[in-house]
């Protein structure tokens, strides 16, 4: 895997490690395997999760990994990005019913301490509150898996939110809801509302990871690794974490300057 991998850096941002790696399927086993280190480390981790095209290969590989006895789920807890609002979790497309089927149903997971947003809550503010109360209670992130859109949004955060906020009801961008229609009959069936962790949520997470692959993604993979904080970039805010990983493929990492294999 040597080869496949190669850590760059800046010289300076020691808090950021930027994983590039030859293809998806090797990013996706990099992946897996700081996502298992954090578990094998602390069996009762609670972890961050994303749905999405990214995590997908990461989560079939930690399938792998748990079936060999290599990593084991059972005293985990997990608490998810989003869900759209609003929306059923026996919905096909709900981010409940993706957890389940990508993830959950394959590994040896407590399906009662997994936490998805209820999409389909009568007081949806409530439940966003009652959300970060858990989390609060559960004890806070140790690992939070992240994509990052296009335009450099990180859970349904979109561009110009606040970096504080907490879990939050948010409304789509037309981008979004255009990215995201792939998944639905027709655009107009994507939700033009969902549930969040907000970037102060997700940025209180002690250690974060990345995954981000194909060409869509490389402006704003630069636009976070190499341009200053910035709300309209709303991933920009991990330059300022204290741990954070970033595993790419090459495509996704094409426009680097800056950042250079060590
Ligand atoms: C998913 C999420 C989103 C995605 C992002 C990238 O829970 O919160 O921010 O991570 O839209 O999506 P993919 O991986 O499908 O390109």
């Amino acid at each position: 895997m040597k080869t496949e991998v190669k850590l760059y850096t800046n010289g300076k941002d020691k808090n950021i490690r930027v994983y590039v790696c030859k293809d998806y399927e090797t990013l996706s086993k990099k992946a897996a395997t700081i996502f298992a280190s954090q578990v094998n480390l602390k069996p009762e981790s609670v972890l961050g999760l994303a749905t999405g095209s990214s995590p997908i290969g990461m989560y079939k590989e930690l399938i792998k990994m748990n079936k060999a006895g290599e990593v084991d789920f059972s005293k985990v807890s997990s608490f998810n990005l989003d869900e759209y609002y609003p929306l059923e979790e026996t919905n096909e497309q709900s981010y409940r019913y993706f957890m389940n089927q990508n993830l959950f149903k394959d590994i040896n997971i407590d399906i009662s301490r997994t936490h998805v947003p209820n999409g389909n809550a009568a007081d949806i503010e409530k439940e966003a509150a009652d959300y970060d109360k858990a989390v609060a209670d559960a004890g806070g992130i140790d690992l939070q898996v992240l994509g990052i859109g296009g335009n450099g949004h990180i859970g349904f955060n979109e561009p110009d939110s606040t970096f504080v906020l907490p879990t939050h009801v948010v409304n789509l961008k037309e981008d979004t809801i255009k990215a995201n229609s792939r998944f639905f009959a027709t655009i107009d069936d994507v939700p033009k509302r969902a549930i969040s962790m907000g970037i102060g949520t997700i940025f209180a997470a002690r250690s974060i990871l990345l995954v981000a692959s194909g060409k869509g993604k490389a402006e704003a993979i630069k636009a976070t690794l190499e341009g200053n904080p910035d709300p309209m970039v709303p991933a920009s805010v991990l330059k300022l974490h204290s741990n954070v990983y970033f595993v790419i493929d090459e495509e996704a990492a094409s426009l680097l300057e800056e950042y250079k294999p060590e």
